[in-house]
């Protein structure tokens, strides 16, 4: 599709700062090749408002697996009675960077992701002990929750998740009253996630929240999408799922949970503290500094939409937020 002033190309829309700023982490992380002329392409990837590619290629039409192995029903309380954007476009459309930088390329590598065995560990203020997801899920049962998905690239989607809350897992680790935040970790291995060899990014990719976000009824650790095991490219077999906050608080491929009482750093907001926040709430008042937030591009819609605040979850979770500063704590 042509480039337009409302329309960028990816490398139109990241400026010399942010590379320089990339290129000084990189250099402080030993990494920095200055042969390599692919290393932008991290950063300027999830900055893009290039996300008006066709989201399909036309030779691929995934299906949604008829496989059913859980028992579930749908959450009415906490599901979204909106369209859900289909199942093609869900796992073909996608953000994960240790497998590609393109929105192709991780629905043509998942299948590297091997989800069994997969142990989650937990540490931190917590008994530390390693957990098979499958001892989760049956602990947990799983059930559907239909959430919108807000990227912070100003596309979105409507996705039927299965999983169970955060807060089931939680409650059930008793970690201690020092125990203010969750730092999420995804999985470190380049043999199954090849990307993990380019120094895009300080692997592994970490995000977290606070206590009071990961007790919150509404965050979700998601095991599957469409009533079916999460593909590898939508993060499996266990990611994160905050549906008030930008796409990318919602760790794929997890490994690891710990409790601690200072603020984790996380990825993304390590390498560009400017763009993306610890908070990340979706905030159509507070632009990202190289774009709009005030609308979005429905994935399956013709016209922009707009955002709405905390992405139309406020009456759940404004009340976290009250007396917090959302324009300096984006
Ligand atoms: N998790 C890992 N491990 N690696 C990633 O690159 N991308 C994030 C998030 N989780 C990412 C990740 C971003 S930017 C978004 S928008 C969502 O995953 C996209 O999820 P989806 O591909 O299932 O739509």
């Amino acid at each position: 599709m042509p480039s337009s002033p409302s329309n960028p190309k990816p490398a139109e829309v990241t400026p010399e700062a942010l590379y320089a700023k990339r290129r000084q982490f990189l250099q402080q992380a030993g990494l920095f090749v200055a042969t390599s002329a692919g290393l932008g392409t991290g950063l300027t990837a999830l900055s893009s408002l290039g996300s008006a590619d066709p989201p399909v290629k036309p030779a691929e039409r995934p299906e949604a697996p008829t496989e059913r192995p859980w028992s579930f029903q749908r959450s009415q309380r906490w599901s979204s009675r909106e369209p859900l954007t289909t199942y093609e476009a869900i796992t073909t459309y996608n953000n994960y960077y240790e497998l590609s930088l393109t929105k192709s390329g991780p629905a043509e590598l998942g299948y590297l992701l091997r989800p069994r065995p997969w142990t989650l560990r937990v540490d931190g203020e917590v008994k530390p002990q390693s957990l098979d997801v499958d001892t989760l899920i049956r602990w947990f049962g799983v059930e559907e929750r239909v959430y919108r998905m807000r990227c912070i690239e100003a596309w979105s989607m409507v996705i039927p998740w299965l999983g169970f809350p955060l807060a089931a897992l939680i409650r059930r680790l008793e970690p201690t009253s020092r125990a203010k935040y969750v730092e999420v970790t995804t999985l470190l291995d380049p043999a199954q996630l090849p990307n993990q060899e380019s120094p895009i990014l300080p692997w592994p990719y970490v995000e977290g929240l606070r206590m009071d976000e990961a007790m919150h009824p509404l965050t979700f650790m998601a095991v599957g999408l469409y009533g079916a095991p999460l593909p590898g490219q939508n993060g499996a077999p266990l990611r994160l799922v905050v549906p008030w906050k930008y796409g990318f608080k919602g760790a794929k491929s997890i490994v690891r949970l710990r409790f601690t009482a200072e603020q984790p750093s996380t990825t993304w907001s390590a390498v560009a503290p400017d763009e993306y926040g610890f908070y990340a709430n979706v905030n159509p008042e507070v632009d990202h500094p190289r774009w709009s937030q005030k609308t979005e591009r429905r994935i399956g819609e013709i016209e922009r939409r707009p955002t709405l605040l905390f992405n139309g979850y406020a009456s759940e979770v404004a009340h976290l937020y009250r007396g917090l500063d959302l324009a300096r704590n984006f």
